[in-house]
Formats: structure tokens, sequence, C-alpha cells
């Protein structure tokens, strides 16, 4: 077992590395909290949503000369790159989503079209990001209840202390973007709010698609 090591940048402690997902079935296979399958599907989903992540911020950096913008999107872009590597490990060659060159395109674009308009948009567009990958990590650590007898195998609470340690990073990435786009001092502008709305969107049926394909 990995002993804890320092984290690359200033939100997070890295968690012991899970094991293999091959291992993982042994401890999750059949039970009728969390099947494999499910799993699975989690972990697709959170690939697909690291890779999109890790996409973005690269969008931002390909187009933004704005200093201030880009500090912000590579001290980000180390934490989803870190995320991704630590979650890549958890599937099988064949198991992450078929559609991964469409969430790199559709995350580079979530990031370079807002760096095009501007700093505002780039922190408005990842408030809504971040506040959607807090959700969606919230939500499959609650599936892995500590409580379930089922789960408390160590393989599977590593699986959930990444998820935590993921999520905790979301979130100080979600409300950094608040207090950068509060500075310009103007409210959010109707196209801007329907551009926010629509990454929120775009995010939630992404995730569906790619739990499935
Ligand atoms: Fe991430
Ligand atoms: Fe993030």
């Amino acid at each position: 077992m990995n002993s804890y090591t320092p984290a690359t940048d200033r939100h997070t402690v890295e968690p012991e590395k899970p094991a293999p997902l091959q291992t993982l079935a042994g401890a999750v296979g059949g039970t009728r909290y969390l099947p494999l399958p499910t799993l699975v599907a989690d972990l697709r989903s959170d690939h697909a949503g690291e890779s999109g992540a890790v996409m973005i911020y690269r969008g931002i950096l390909a187009i933004t000369r704005d200093a201030g913008v880009r500090h912000f999107a590579q001290q980000h872009l180390a934490a989803e790159a870190r995320h991704l590597s630590q979650i890549e490990p958890l599937l099988a060659p064949q198991q992450p989503s078929r559609l991964l060159p469409l969430w790199h395109v559709a995350g580079w674009l979530t990031g370079a079209l807002p760096a095009r308009v501007g700093p505002r948009m780039v922190y408005a567009t990842i408030e809504a990001v971040e506040t959607f990958f807090d959700q969606h990590y919230a939500e499959q650590i609650e599936s892995i209840d500590p409580h379930d007898p089922h789960s408390s195998h160590p393989p599977l609470q590593s699986v959930r202390a990444l998820l935590q340690a993921c999520r905790s990073d979301e979130i100080a990435h979600r409300d950094e973007a608040p207090a950068l786009f509060a500075a310009g001092g103007r409210p959010a502008s109707l196209a801007l709010r329907c551009w926010v709305w629509s990454v929120g969107a775009g995010s939630r049926v992404a995730v569906k698609i790619c739990r499935g394909i």
C-alpha cells in the first residue's frame, strides 16, 4: 500500500491509491448495494469528466493571455491531471468511454470559447462546471456507504477516499471562481446566464451518456 505523498497543489493531500478494479470485483461483485457494473459506470463517468476537465483548462490556456486567468487555469489543470491519473488505472483498457474524443473536443471548446470572450466568462463557466462535479462526486460517495458492511472492504473504501479528495478539489475550484468573477463588478448578463445553464445541462447529459458508452 502506498504511503501518503505531498499534493502538488494547495488543495488536497493525495489519498491512498485504490486497488485496480479487477481486485475491487471481489469486494463488490454480487452485493445489492453497489454492483460492479454500477461502479464501472461511475468510474467511467469520472474518467470522462476528468478528461474533459483537463481539456477545459487546456482550452483556456490555449486562448487567454490574461495573467490572472492563466494562473487560475494552470493551478486547476494540475489538480485535474492528477485526478485523471488516479482514476484511469481503476478501469481496464476497454472500460473508458468510447466517446472520449468527443469529450475532449467538448471540454476544449468549453474552455476556449469563454476564454475568447474574457475572464468573467471563464470564471462563470468554471463555477458551473465545478458545481456540477461537486454534486456528481457527492452522489457517488453517498452510494459507498461507510456503514454498509458490503462497502467496508478496504479497496472500495480507498475508492471512496479518492472520490472525496477529488470532490474537495472541485469544491475549492468552484469557490474560487465566484470571487474572481465578482471582482469584475458587473452582474451577469442574460447571455452569460444562458451559457452557464447550458454548461451545467450539457455536463449532466454527457455523464448520462458516458455511463453507458
Ligand atoms: Fe477533477
Ligand atoms: Fe476541478
